[in-house]
């Protein structure tokens, strides 16, 4: 890899600034994309591109965009691209996430494609576009590109750079030729990827859709058994890689005195040395999680249960986000309207089945929880991955605790000794969530371990060597048959 410079370009970038005390401060957001890419950047240098997202990062940058990171011991390059309100509304807000999100989840949102949004995301695609070229110069490069934000670039890269090896991972799921057919646009944005040597999904289901949708398309050749495409003289080879966490960060992170300390705060603020239970769900509010079905399944365990009412605890934690979307906006109120009634039907002065918590937390606040929950429940009604189910494996360093995860979140391939449930059937999940709390302590121990050695195994670091060793390969001629 020496003599390539590497580039990475993604929407969001993997240090936020702000300002603390006068003094810049860069801090890594949450999440497996920027802690498995930012090793790799270090180790090797180069350029992450991505979107400038605050006030502070003017601060930080220079008069071309860049700053070099991690403050204090710099070892690449972010080169941060301003872009303006109506940019941002018909890329990100617009066509990212009114357009493509819903229209690769079956979440049972009506994709809005708005072709003023789609002129913005292309232009705005142009513009990553002139700045990787920018960086790449006449040297050898790596280009990763990740996420849904820049189906355009790899081929609007390739327009200008034939040479340059690109790769990029996408990070939600793909959709059958049936439902990408909404798209007025679908040509265009297969053909964008196809610019790519070698594109990732998470699931072997989600590279299968993608090829059967390029044959049924475009004019191409396409090679399920190899995952190959030929297109317009060039090979891009398509294949799964199921992302992952630093599992051992969160394995030492759970052991840590901080977590233990707030383990000893959340153990009292629940109640949980007075034989209350905490059950948990953690997630990004996004209406592909299924949090409003989760309630329904709680509110329905305690009606079955009523034992359990005065002792359960559900907490449902998490920032919401995209906050400027309609159907956003609708989820929080749909949210804190589930939150209310039950409480009001169950609680009393006491105790409240449902407590909710809007907001982000610092990482050791959610890992001691992830400790102390009996069990944590995601429900997502379609999921790239899931990587919450895989960091509550993770924190379990005691191997208790049970997870009850969705069919139809792509972590439930790998985590096959979690209970498995459909979302949208309330009263299998209510029963999930009774299978959980009467487990023996041996069988909740037996799967927890299962489940730990196999995301300790497929962790971020390999998901990321993974990818690199078959970019590689995919660059090299006649490639991708081995
Ligand atoms: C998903 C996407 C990511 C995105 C994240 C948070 O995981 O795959 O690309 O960054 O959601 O969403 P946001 O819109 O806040 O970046």
């Amino acid at each position: 890899l020496a003599e390539y410079r590497l580039i990475v370009v993604s929407n969001r970038q993997p240090y936020a600034f702000r300002i603390e005390n006068g003094q810049l401060v860069g801090e890594m957001p949450p999440g497996g994309l920027t802690a498995a890419i930012d090793p790799l950047m270090r180790a090797c240098g180069g350029t992450w591109i991505a979107q400038s997202g605050g006030e502070a990062d003017l601060t930080a940058m220079d008069a071309d965009g860049r700053v070099a990171v991690p403050l204090g011991s710099p070892a690449y390059n972010l080169r941060l691209l301003n872009l303006t309100e109506a940019e941002n509304n018909g890329y990100y807000y617009g066509f990212s996430n009114e357009g493509l999100w819903p229209l690769c989840h079956i979440a049972y949102t009506e994709p809005v494609f708005d072709a003023q949004n789609y002129e913005t995301y292309k232009a705005v695609n142009r513009k990553f576009a002139n700045l990787v070229v920018d960086e790449i110069g006449d040297q050898p490069a790596i280009v990763l590109v990740q996420d849904y934000h820049l189906a355009l670039l790899p081929r609007y890269i390739r327009q200008v750079c034939e040479d340059v090896i690109i790769g990029q991972f996408w990070h939600i799921p793909w959709p059958n030729p049936d439902i990408l057919r909404i798209c007025p646009w679908q040509e265009e944005i297969l053909d964008g990827m196809l610019g790519n040597d070698l594109l990732g999904f998470h699931l072997a289901g989600d590279c299968h859709n993608f090829l059967d949708c390029v044959q049924r398309n475009l004019d191409a050749q396409v090679e399920p058994q190899f995952g190959l495409v030929d297109y317009q003289n060039d090979m891009t080879l398509v294949r799964p890689f199921p992302i992952s966490i630093d599992f051992d960060g969160l394995d030492a992170e759970a052991r840590s005195p901080e977590v233990e300390s707030e383990m000893a705060r959340l153990t009292q603020e629940f109640g949980l040395d007075h034989g209350r239970i905490l059950g948990l769900g953690i997630d990004r509010q996004d209406y592909t999680k299924g949090i409003p079905h989760r309630l329904r399944a709680v509110e329905r365990f305690l009606e079955k249960w009523p034992e359990y009412q005065g002792r359960l605890v559900f907490l449902q934690a998490g920032a919401t986000s995209r906050t400027n979307i309609d159907s956003y906006m609708q989820l929080t109120i749909d949210i804190e309207s589930t939150v209310n009634r039950i409480n009001e039907r169950f609680g009393d002065g006491n105790w409240q089945p449902i407590a909710y918590w809007p907001t982000s937390f610092p990482s050791a606040t959610f890992s001691a929880l992830r400790r102390l929950a009996s069990f944590c429940a995601e429900s997502s009604l379609h999921d790239g991955m899931n990587l919450v189910a895989k960091e509550y494996v993770a924190s379990r360093v005691d191997e208790d605790g049970v997870l009850i995860l969705s069919a139809f979140a792509g972590a439930s391939q790998e985590l096959s000794s979690s209970i498995i449930i459909n979302p949208y059937a309330t009263e299998q999940f209510a029963d999930a969530i009774h299978q959980a709390l009467t487990m023996s302590d041996e069988e909740r121990r037996l799967r927890m371990r299962h489940m730990r050695s196999i995301v300790q195994e497929n962790n971020i670091y390999n998901w990321a060597g993974r990818i690199m060793m078959n970019l590689m390969q995919a660059s090299t001629p006649d490639h991708a048959r081995l």
